[in-house]
């Protein structure tokens, strides 16, 4: 159930069956030259599609932009300042709590947004514990590519070739569902560096073509399928988990 296509009253009647909501949050930044600016959005609202096949699940929009100052020396890349995102996420938790909402899950596609999205949670949980009133809201940020299976099949997949920006996986979930999406581009060289990040200028001295040592070609929507299986399940088990504590 996706809340774009639904109609308040159809929401107040889901919310006497379930508290339960799944937030996709991403970004919209550079990924090299063969990954598309919006993989980290595509691929959390493609993990969230896939657990609402399985299970009843209501889905809200996905939080396109995100934290990702360090891209913006590419083309294209749109960034909120940390202190921006958490203003947004906590203005999102607030709305839905208000309507009763209880377990409000995050699945993300950007490592740029775990720690601003966790401050996010603690700025919520502040503003319960000052105020002296509490709140019944719980939250829960899952990085889908850091899933137990997604982690094991990325391994056997690509090995050292994941690297951790434009990196196969993410590029072969987009290509399982978008498979038109798919760039003929030669990439040297094949394993690109990796280097702390900092600002966007140092990013693209570090990083000239945008990934982070990642073998971006070796992506294919077959394997994106076995990925989004394998990240569609852990999705599911960390929901599991979540709502049950
Ligand atoms: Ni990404």
């Amino acid at each position: 159930m996706n809340l774009q296509f639904s109609t308040w009253p159809e929401i107040e009647a889901y919310l006497q069956r379930s508290r339960c909501i799944v937030v996709p949050i991403g970004s919209t930044e550079q990924h090299g030259p063969t990954g598309m600016i919006g993989t980290d959005a595509l691929c959390p609202e493609i993990v969230a599609a896939g657990m609402a096949q399985q299970r009843e699940l209501l889905i809200a929009p996905t939080l396109s932009i995100g934290m990702a100052q360090h891209h913006l020396a590419f083309a294209g890349t749109i960034s909120l300042r940390p202190s921006t995102l958490i203003r947004v996420v906590v203005d999102v938790v607030e709305s839905l709590a208000g309507h009763g909402f209880e377990h409000i899950f995050f699945v993300n596609g950007h490592g740029g947004n775990i720690a601003t999205v966790q401050a996010a949670f603690s700025e919520v949980w502040a503003g319960a514990s000052f105020s002296g009133r509490g709140s019944a809201v719980k939250l829960q940020l899952h990085n889908w590519f850091q899933g137990q299976r997604v982690a094991k099949l990325s391994r056997e997949l690509f090995g050292d070739g994941e690297g951790s920006h434009a990196t196969p996986s993410e590029i072969s979930l987009v290509l399982s569902v978008y498979a038109e999406a798919a760039r003929d581009v030669a990439l040297d060289p094949d394993i690109p560096p990796t280097a702390p990040i900092r600002d966007a200028r140092d990013f693209r001295h570090q990083h000239p073509d945008g990934r982070m040592g990642a073998r971006s070609n070796l992506a294919s929507a077959k394997y994106g399928r076995r990925l989004r299986e394998a990240a569609v399940a852990d999705a599911l088990a960390a929901l599991k988990r979540f709502v049950s504590l």
